[in-house]
């Protein structure tokens, strides 16, 4: 989930775009780019949308976000979105425990109703200081937790910090991968609102993927190809990676557990992340890497 596409549930003349770009995932959104007089049309849109089987046959990761928990929508929206297909829901301004056992058990209550065999994760915004804060507690609150999703607009905007500031965004965003690595979740990167600023967004995109993050949330479909670029192993990153394996593969048949690849010391973590480097790159179709 290299790139992932916010689409409005409002805006259905969207769709054919987003199913069309080479977005991995789409998330079809009834919460913050959706008006309030048009809550109720768009959740009816997204029920039909999701409910089709083309958008389960287009190979995209599909998610849906949803409008708050506390929200006088969030259990109509749950009820409506989750259908067979669905992979994740995207639970926005998250700040409680609670919150996310009462969105697991809105789930269950949906799966059950609809006829979903397939567990729907949850993927928590992490976008106020209190969420920010507690951000371990609350991913590790449910089985059902997938991935913590920084939102750097509600969080910085009420407080007036600069969000281009890339000191700024750099601390929340380590904060945010501490919190997911430590709970065995994924990271997710914030969206980036200068749709036009392109050397922005690759900046930004750039140092999540330093920090691990798994892809970038992209609000334009211009942004998807920079998200897909970045989010990719390069074929530096593979080659060496199968370096470190057959080093390791060797390493282990000698019963020597620290050695050397160009010219870098090589023990049991870095092995560990070369064969996910691989394991990615398989995913994606690129190079041919030994397991
Ligand atoms: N998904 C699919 N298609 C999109 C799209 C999206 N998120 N955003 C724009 N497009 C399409 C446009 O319809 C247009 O298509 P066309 O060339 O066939 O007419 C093309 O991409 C270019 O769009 P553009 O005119 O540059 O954008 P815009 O000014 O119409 O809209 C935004 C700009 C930011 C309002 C719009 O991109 C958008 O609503 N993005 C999603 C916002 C969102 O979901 N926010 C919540 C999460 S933070
Ligand atoms: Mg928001």
């Amino acid at each position: 989930m290299r790139s992932k596409l916010f689409v409005p549930g409002s805006r259905p003349e969207l769709f054919d775009k987003a199913f069309r770009s080479d977005a991995d995932a789409l998330s079809f959104d009834l919460e913050d780019s959706v008006s309030p007089d048009r809550k109720t049309e768009a959740r009816q849109v997204l029920q039909a949308l999701l409910s089709a089987e083309a958008p389960r046959a287009s190979g995209k990761t599909l998610i849906a976000r949803v409008n708050p928990c506390q929200s006088a929508h969030f259990a109509a929206d749950v009820l409506a979105v989750v259908r067979p297909g669905l992979a994740l829901l995207n639970l926005p301004k998250v700040e409680s425990a609670e919150e996310v056992l009462a969105a697991a058990a809105a789930l269950d209550a949906a799966e059950a109703a609809n006829g979903v065999a397939e567990p729907v994760g949850l993927l928590l915004n992490i976008e106020s200081a209190r969420g920010l804060r507690l951000a371990h507690a609350l991913a590790a609150a449910h089985p059902r937790v997938a991935g913590l999703q920084l939102g750097l607009g509600d969080l910085f905007e009420p407080l007036q910090i600069d969000r281009h500031d890339p000191a700024t965004v750099h601390a929340v965003m380590l904060q945010l991968r501490l919190a997911a690595g430590e709970a065995g979740v994924f990271a997710y990167d914030a969206a980036y609102a200068r749709f036009q600023d392109v050397d922005g967004f690759r900046a930004e995109a750039g140092e999540a993927r330093r920090l691990g993050f798994l892809g970038k949330s992209c609000i334009h479909p211009s942004q998807v190809a920079h998200a897909n670029d970045i989010f990719r192993p390069s074929d530096e990153e593979i080659a060496r990676a199968q370096r470190v394996v057959a080093a390791a593969d060797q390493a282990q048949a000698r019963g020597v557990g620290a050695y050397t690849v160009d010219g870098e010391m090589v023990d049991a973590p870095f092995v560990l992340r070369a064969r996910a480097t691989l394991a990615t790159a398989r995913r994606l179709g690129l190079g041919q890497g030994p397991t």
